[in-house]
């Protein structure tokens, strides 16, 4: 009999144990696990494993589950889509989801402008196609990207994501047209400064650039997370993503947002970067888009999607019919049961909690986050800022082991990260904070 949530329970249960053994086998281990847990099946927030055990999900399939594990409304989407046809290639027979998924980005997204979308499958790919348009685009080669980025694992995505080890170790080269400069990380500024005048000097850092690096006439664009995701779940301030815009404008670049993680209501706003009131040339959605089927988005204006000349885009699977009627069921689920609002309250919920946290044990020496995008910053010292990375494992660890699955980021691996589906019941919620609360509570004893 497994346990319920909040009861301790051994890990690996003895049938997942079984399935381990099969994954390390035949397995790469450069594909990393958080827990050993094989799941049997998952509803809202919920999860059963194989071995009967319940847990919370505030993992969330890595920000991919926003309206929950196998919404009823998404499954019988795909179920009825199943059983008309599967696949075509879109470049073969065209099919009325792709289009209409198009045409409902193009209405969501910002920009007061016409839109044109190109599906893919994952965000690294979706991410890839928006570096081509750009380039295409603009006539130009060289992309800007910042420290604690993370873009994916492909060539191109591996040179724009910025955290080494181990996304990068080992691989290199990478695109040699990319330079990197930091992102308005202000806890970990390297000088005192106030969030806002950070963000404005690392605006300034990339305009001196374009005299010492490389050129504004021979730079495409600037590609930037409105809140970092794998990098710490860092919410920079206003200044630093209007200040991209307004550089972006003067020069001549495209403002690239990566809103992979950040997107599909998670913030609150469908999209985070409406939260400074700045339109991307670019955006890129992924993750939850799919309600848990593969899909990706590159959307950006019509002129500039029609610079790639015909045969430029695409691909065999992407826009897969299954794919796309799940999105436009995630996109109508969001408006019927108004997930931004619940963003908004639940983020509250969560985040007074955890700044109550903070204010009894030292090791949190940040918490941060907009809407339902959270993070916990830990340290060993509140004046060093020294990293508590081991304690972070620690606290994962024990949080697992009582049925909370969880997910640390950023490059320092110290950050815990809240990704609950924003679906999950307010009481789920309470339960969650309460085994993170008490594996904290343990950890904290001991630095
Ligand atoms: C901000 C961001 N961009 C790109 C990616 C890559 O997406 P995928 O893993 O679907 O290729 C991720 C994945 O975590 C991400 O968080």
């Amino acid at each position: 009999m497994g346990k319920k949530v909040a009861e301790e329970r051994a890990l690996p249960g003895e049938k997942s144990a079984e399935l381990l053994s099969l994954r390390n086998e035949y397995v790469p281990k450069a594909v990393f696990q958080i827990a050993p847990v094989f799941i049997a099946k998952g509803k809202g927030a919920l999860v059963i494993d194989v071995d009967g055990n319940e847990y919370l999900d505030f993992g969330a399939g890595i920000a991919s589950l926003n309206t929950g594990h196998c919404h009823e409304k998404v499954v019988s989407a795909i179920k009825e889509q199943a059983d008309r046809y599967l696949h075509t290639a879109f470049n073969v027979l065209m099919y009325e989801p792709y289009v209409k998924l198009a045409q409902k980005l193009a209405e969501i997204t910002p920009g007061d402008f016409p839109k044109q979308v190109l599906f893919t499958n994952s965000g690294a790919e979706g991410i890839e196609n928006a570096v081509k348009v750009a380039r295409r685009y603009t006539g130009k080669h060289g992309i800007i990207a910042f420290e604690h980025a993370f873009h994916g694992r492909t060539w191109l995505t591996m040179g724009l994501t910025s955290q080494v080890k181990y996304y990068k170790f080992g691989f290199g080269p990478f695109d040699p047209s990319i330079q990197r400069f930091p992102y308005a990380y202000s806890y970990r500024a390297p000088f005192v400064t106030t969030d806002a005048e950070y963000g404005k000097y690392c605006v300034k850092r990339i305009e001196d650039s374009f005299k010492t690096y490389l050129a504004a006439e021979e730079t495409a664009a600037i590609i930037v997370e409105p809140f970092l995701g794998e990098g710490g779940y860092v919410i920079p301030p206003a200044e630093f993503i209007k200040g991209l815009r307004s550089l972006c404008d003067e020069y001549g670049l495209l403002l690239i947002a990566d809103e992979i993680q950040t997107g599909v209501g998670r913030t609150g706003k469908m999209w985070a970067i409406e939260h400074f009131d700045v339109v991307p040339d670019i955006l890129v959605a992924a993750k939850s888009l799919g309600g848990g089927l593969v899909l990706s988005a590159t959307i950006a204006s019509k002129k500039i999607m029609g610079s790639v000349d015909v045969g430029g885009l695409g691909g065999t699977f992407g826009g897969n019919p299954l794919a796309c009627v799940a999105a436009l069921k995630v996109l109508e689920v969001f408006e019927e049961e108004k997930l931004l609002d619940r963003a908004v309250k639940l983020g509250k919920v969560a985040k007074d909690r955890l700044e109550g946290m903070k204010a009894k044990y030292n090791i949190i020496g940040d918490v941060r986050g907009i809407g339902c995008a959270l993070g916990i910053e830990l340290v060993k010292d509140r004046k060093t800022k020294e990293p508590a990375s081991q304690e972070t494992k620690e606290i994962l660890k024990k949080c697992h082991e009582h049925g909370l699955i969880i997910m640390s980021c950023g490059v320092l691996h110290n950050v815990l990260r809240l990704m609950f589906p924003l679906v999950i019941k307010e009481e789920e919620l309470t339960k969650g904070l309460d085994i993170l609360e008490n594996a904290i509570r343990e950890v904290n004893k001991t630095i």
